[in-house]
This record gives C-alpha cells, sequence and structure tokens, in this order.
C-alpha cells in the first residue's frame, strides 16, 4: 500500500501543486502545450516568465526532480486532475481537499467515505435516501461519530522488551478470525449492487472477516455460504407466529449456520422521515420502482418464502423469547440491540450466547445515547460471561481500536460496507475492510499494542477538545 502504510507525514498538496506549476512554467515541453491548455490552468503561473533552460520533472508529491524533462511527462501531468486544480476560494479548496475527487476505482480509495460519495453517484435516489436516512433529527447518528470521537488515545511509545509478532485475529464464540471487524447484517444488498450478499460475503471471507446477513437480505442464506465456501451468521426478525421463526431457524441451522442473532431495537417501530418523504411521489410508485418491488404476485425476500402463517402485529415480546429462540436450535444466540447493563444482565441469564450494542446505526430511535458511549457499561455487567460486538458509527480503524479498548470482542460495520458494495460490488466491499484494517494496524503499530488481547482502556480517555465533524449537515461524511 502506499501513504497509509509508512511513518511519512502526507505531503503537502498544496505545496507540490505550486511546485508543478513552477515546473510548468519551466518546461519548454510544457511551453509547446502552453497554448493548448485552458487559461484557468494556466492562471497560477501567470505574471512568471518561461526560462529557456529545460528543468526536472517535479514529482507530484514532494515537488523532488523525479525524470528530465521530455522523457516520459505522461507519467506525471494525468496524476494532476483538472478538477484538484485550487480555483476555489480558501475554505472551499481546504474542503475539496478533505473530500477528495469521485474515485474511479476501489485502489484510489483514501477512506471509506470515498465510496459513500460514489455509491450516491450510482444508486437510485430512493436507495440512496434508505441506506443514508437517521430517524426523527438524526441525533443517534450524529451522537454515534461524535462517540468515538470524543474518545481520545492515549498511546504508548516504546516497549520494555522488542516486539515479536503481530496479530490481528480473534476468536468469536469459537470461530477463529483474521480481523476483530465483522459486517453488520443490512437488509436487500441487491438495492445497491447486483452482486448483493454475495459479493459482499466473498469479499469477507477473502479477508478473513465475520459476515452477518439480515433476515430480510436479497440472497438467500444457501446462495451466500455457497459462494463463500463456509457458513456466516444469520440474523432473524421473529414474528407473532412461532412457526415462521422455527422454520427460518431450522433452515439455517440446516445450512450449517453456526449463530442466530436476534435484532430487537425495533421492536417499537421507527420514525425514518427521509424514507416517507422520498417514497412520496415518483418513489416507489414510479414504474422503475415497481419493476423490481412488484415484479411477481405476493413478492418476498428468499428468507420469509414458504413460512405460511400470518405475519401480523408485534407481539409483547419478554425475555422469555431469548429462552424460547436459544433453545429452538444448537445453535449460538446472540442479542442485537443492547444498550444497558440490565438488559446485558437479561439477556445473559435468558441464555444469550453473545451481546450486541447496537442502536441499529441510528434507525431506530431517536436521542440514543452512542453505542462506544453505552459500551463500558455493557462490558462491566457481561464480567467476560459472553462475547461483546459493538457497531453504529464505526468508520475507521481508530474507532475498531477504541471500541476494542473498551472491551469489545468484535466491531462492525454497516453502511461502510454498503457504500463499498454499491461503488464497486464485492472489490469495494473487500477494499473497505482493507482500508479500515489498515487504519486499524497502524494505529496498532502506534500504540505499540501487538495483538488484540493488549489493547486496554489504558489506551484511551475522554477527550476535552471540541469535536471535529466532517462536513455534514445530514449530507456526506457520517
Ligand atoms: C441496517 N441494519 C440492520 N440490522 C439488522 O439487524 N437487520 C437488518 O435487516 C438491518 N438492515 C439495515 C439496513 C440498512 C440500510 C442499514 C444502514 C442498517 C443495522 C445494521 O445491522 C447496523 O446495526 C448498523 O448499520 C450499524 O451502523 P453503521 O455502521 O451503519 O453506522
Amino acid at each position: 500500500m502506499t501513504q497509509r502504510e509508512s511513518d511519512t507525514p502526507l505531503p503537502d498538496q498544496g505545496a507540490s501543486r505550486r511546485k508543478f506549476f513552477k515546473f510548468l512554467a519551466a518546461s519548454p515541453l510544457a511551453a509547446l502545450a502552453y497554448s493548448a491548455w485552458p487559461s484557468r490552468l494556466l492562471e497560477p503561473v501567470a505574471g512568471e516568465a518561461l526560462p529557456s533552460e529545460p528543468a526536472p520533472l517535479p514529482c507530484v508529491n514532494c515537488g523532488a526532480p523525479v525524470l528530465p524533462p521530455g522523457l516520459d511527462p505522461t507519467r506525471v501531468v494525468p496524476a494532476i486532475r483538472t478538477q484538484q486544480v485550487p480555483q476555489l476560494p480558501p475554505q472551499e479548496a481546504q474542503e475539496e481537499q478533505l473530500m477528495g475527487s469521485l474515485i474511479e476505482s476501489p485502489d484510489d480509495a483514501t477512506n471509506v467515505w470515498d465510496f459513500e460519495r460514489v455509491t450516491h453517484d450510482n444508486n437510485l435516489a430512493q436507495h440512496w435516501d434508505y441506506l443514508h436516512m437517521g430517524v426523527d433529527d438524526y441525533e443517534t447518528r450524529v451522537a454515534n461519530r461524535e462517540g468515538f470521537q470524543r474518545l481520545m488515545l492515549r498511546p504508548r511509545r516504546l516497549r520494555s522488551e522488542p516486539s515479536s509478532g503481530f496479530d490481528t485475529s480473534v476468536d468469536i464464540l469459537g470461530q477463529r478470525f483474521d480481523s476483530p471487524l465483522f459486517l453488520c447484517p443490512v437488509a436487500a444488498l441487491q438495492a445497491y449492487h447486483t452482486e448483493g450478499e454475495v459479493g459482499a460475503g466473498r469479499a469477507a471471507r477473502r479477508r478473513g472477516v465475520l459476515q452477518l446477513q439480515s433476515h430480510v437480505s436479497s440472497n438467500s442464506y444457501e446462495e451466500i455460504a455457497e459462494a463463500r465456501g463456509e457458513p456466516h451468521w444469520h440474523q432473524i426478525y421473529t414474528n407473532p407466529d412461532w412457526n415462521r421463526n422455527q422454520r427460518v431457524i431450522d433452515r439455517v441451522a440446516r445450512a450449517g449456520c453456526p449463530t442466530l442473532v436476534w435484532t430487537i431495537d425495533l421492536l417499537g417501530g421507527s420514525n425514518r422521515e427521509l424514507a416517507r418523504r422520498s417514497l412520496v411521489g415518483e418513489g416507489r410508485e414510479s414504474e422503475l420502482c415497481q419493476q423490481c418491488h412488484n415484479h411477481q404476485e405476493g413478492y418476498q425476500r428468499p428468507m420469509n418464502r414458504d413460512l405460511d402463517g400470518p405475519v401480523g402485529e408485534r407481539p409483547p415480546y419478554t425475555w422469555d423469547w431469548v429462552d424460547r429462540l436459544k433453545n429452538a436450535s444448537d445453535m449460538n444466540l446472540v442479542v442485537k440491540g443492547i444498550v444497558t447493563a440490565e438488559d446485558a444482565e437479561l439477556a445473559i441469564e435468558h441464555g444469550a450466547d453473545g451481546i450486541y450494542v447496537s442502536n441499529h446505526g441510528g434507525r431506530a430511535v431517536n436521542s440514543l445515547w452512542s453505542t462506544i458511549d453505552a459500551l463500558p457499561e455493557v462490558v462491566a455487567a457481561v464480567r467476560g460471561r459472553v462475547p461483546v460486538m459493538i457497531d453504529s458509527g464505526v468508520r475507521r480503524g481508530g474507532d475498531v481500536f477504541k471500541a476494542l479498548a473498551l472491551g469489545a470482542d468484535a466491531v462492525g460495520i454497516g453502511r461502510p460496507y454498503v457504500w463499498g458494495l454499491g461503488a464497486f460490488g464485492e472489490e469495494g466491499v473487500d477494499r473497505v475492510i482493507e482500508v479500515i484494517m489498515d487504519e486499524f494496524r497502524m494505529v496498532m503499530r502506534q500504540t505499540r499494542t501487538n495483538s488484540i488481547d493488549e489493547i486496554n482502556s489504558r489506551f484511551v480517555t475522554e477527550g476535552k477538545n471540541p469535536i471535529m465533524t466532517r462536513r455534514n449537515e445530514f449530507g456526506f461524511g457520517l
């Protein structure tokens, strides 16, 4: 990999560009092309005389001479894309630098938000809105990011002994994974790319990360498991008719699923204003939407097919349902959506094999505290009896590190991998995992931690500084 892996500070791109324009001014080759360049590109050199002596080509990153003039100008020139030429007022130029340009391939990505913008451009507006939305005033979505941002690192600089080995692998409920990162269950992935859960699953398998499939996935459990060559975890939304639940459970257990995840943070419904707005008028009723949503009479998502029985109202769920789900198969049972010590304790009492701290990525209830804020009390209540997983707002390798430091055993991403999928399919998911893991490994190296069990709460502290959010008013970058 490039910059990310080295300890070299990022080059000053503005200075590079200035040097590049100086090169333009100095190069006879460029002088030939001078008249063909749009005038706005030439403004920065206006007033500077064109010298007659040839000058070497400067590296676009550091400005150091890299080639004698005339040898291979194309190698340097295309690296400066026209849209990067700073003709913007300083404030906007700075923002553009922060955001980067729209990427054309997964390898061009600098961080996960690069995929967000491409997915936004590639996808149907209604699908984008569904992926992006929070509830009410987005307070929970914002809190999730701010929670991570408020937590600061306390790195240790040197070790007493020379370090040996470097290992990011983890054990979760009897399975070994190369990474503590996992892919959360997200509904209907073919809405973003035809490769759907199968594409995401292949990428997860290749990178050695756990994949959770949503109950309302576009691909069936069997299809995904076959594409991966190995079973994955399945998430269930329960139904008042127990027989329907039992059929889903039997089906995935038969296919080799080791762990069932029950999501309990949407049982009271949610106020999804953006989705409602984007579905009025053209949305959903349009011919384009109906081609998919109504393409066959009584269409059901794959994991809801042939279940029979009424769908009906949500039953008044009680903790007994945890026992019931646990006893319904030999699979492990993880309860997803816990954000308090009390519920963590009750879930374990009723048979949960794992606790999953989540607020559904801010899509369930407004004004919830962030999951990273909730994590310590949950971890304290769990007392190491079962693994603790967490998601919601994880965007950086540093966030993964912070969650592990506060006691999580595995850390999930939802929207970021869907941004990767929506932008480039399987390759995009693969690269999203790579980007976050590269960042994570760098934080590990910077804190002198060599394995996951060396990461503990001494490495983080509550920050006193104001939070810097990325450019946003419910737009990109959350
Ligand atoms: C979800 N999530 C989700 N959770 C679940 O248990 N079953 C599901 O079907 C879905 N569907 C779903 C759709 C979309 C579009 C999103 C964004 C999320 C929640 C998901 O598992 C996870 O909790 C959050 O996505 C994590 O937050 P971030 O990473 O998206 O901020």
